[in-house]
């Protein structure tokens, strides 16, 4: 069975709105509907469940009875960081051998070519992550904001998610991670990678579009991709009407 887990459990500070991002509306529907829609319809996916913000339970709840996701089997309250957020879900899946995919809340652009990318590569690899070439240049600095280090930019990629892995490897990565008073990670992977050094980590092709939206201008930005999106859905279902109309103009030029 594979589990989609959405880690929802964040309040969103940097966004600074009083209410936590995931249940921001963008083009019409909390950003949280969005992501769980992409899930719900992927056939990859069995079962999600959704890690909430202390709190916001019951949006959720509301949220999944009103768009009627019926994948959905738990919502409950997520951890102080996000790597707690993942604990307890792992807590909340129990001990069953499965494959689970974390996903931020606040990506709601992620696509079903993501997902199945990732769940096939578990065939293969026991944690996958989601990332993609980063166009800038990426430097680093120390307390001073001065650089100590530029990495070479072709072996550098910007991580997002999804990140997927059999359940034994993360359940070992973190319980590894349980006896280390420095833990300290900001996602998944980075767990499987320090406390399961060796483990392949197979990346997958993430997308632009795939945005963690994190300050304002990411707002505006979800919005404007949901419309290029809509778009391109409606465009591609009149595909037929359009060329059905153009094939009649053709005619009617060689006819006359
Ligand atoms: N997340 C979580 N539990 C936490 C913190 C974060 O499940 N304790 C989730 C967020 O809800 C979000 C994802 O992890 O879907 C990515 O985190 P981030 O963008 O940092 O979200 P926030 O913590 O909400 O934002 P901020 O850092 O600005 O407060």
């Amino acid at each position: 069975r594979t589990v989609a887990v959405i880690l929802a459990g964040g309040t969103g500070t940097r966004l600074g709105l009083g209410i936590p991002k995931q249940l921001l509306k963008v083009a019409g529907k909390p950003i949280i509907e969005h992501t769980l829609a992409v899930f719900e319809a992927a056939p990859e996916i069995d079962e999600i469940v959704v890690l909430m913000a202390a709190g916001h339970v019951p949006d959720a709840e509301r949220i999944v009875q009103r768009a009627g996701f019926r994948k959905v089997t738990r919502i409950v309250e997520g951890g102080d960081t996000r790597n707690a957020t993942t604990r307890l879900a792992l807590d909340v899946i129990g001990p069953d051998d499965c494959n689970i995919l974390f996903h931020d809340a606040v990506r709601p652009l992620v696509s079903g070519r993501i997902i199945r990318e990732c769940v096939n590569a578990l065939w293969t690899y026991s944690a996958v992550d989601v990332a993609i070439p980063s166009a800038d240049t990426i430097i680093q600095v120390d307390d001073d904001e001065c650089i100590t280090d530029i990495p070479v930019r072709s072996r550098l990629r910007r991580g997002q998610t999804p990140q997927a892995f059999r359940s034994g490897t993360i359940r070992e990565a973190y319980r590894r991670a349980e006896g280390d008073p420095d833990f300290a990670a900001t996602d998944d992977c980075g767990v499987v990678l320090r406390y399961l050094p060796g483990t392949p980590i197979k990346v997958i092709d993430g997308a632009d579009e795939n945005i963690k939206v994190t300050h304002p201008v990411d707002v505006h930005l979800a919005d404007k991709l949901f419309q290029l999106a809509a778009a391109k859905a409606h465009r591609l279902a009149d595909h037929r009407g359009y060329t059905e109309e153009l094939t009649g103009r053709t005619i009617v030029v060689f006819g006359g």
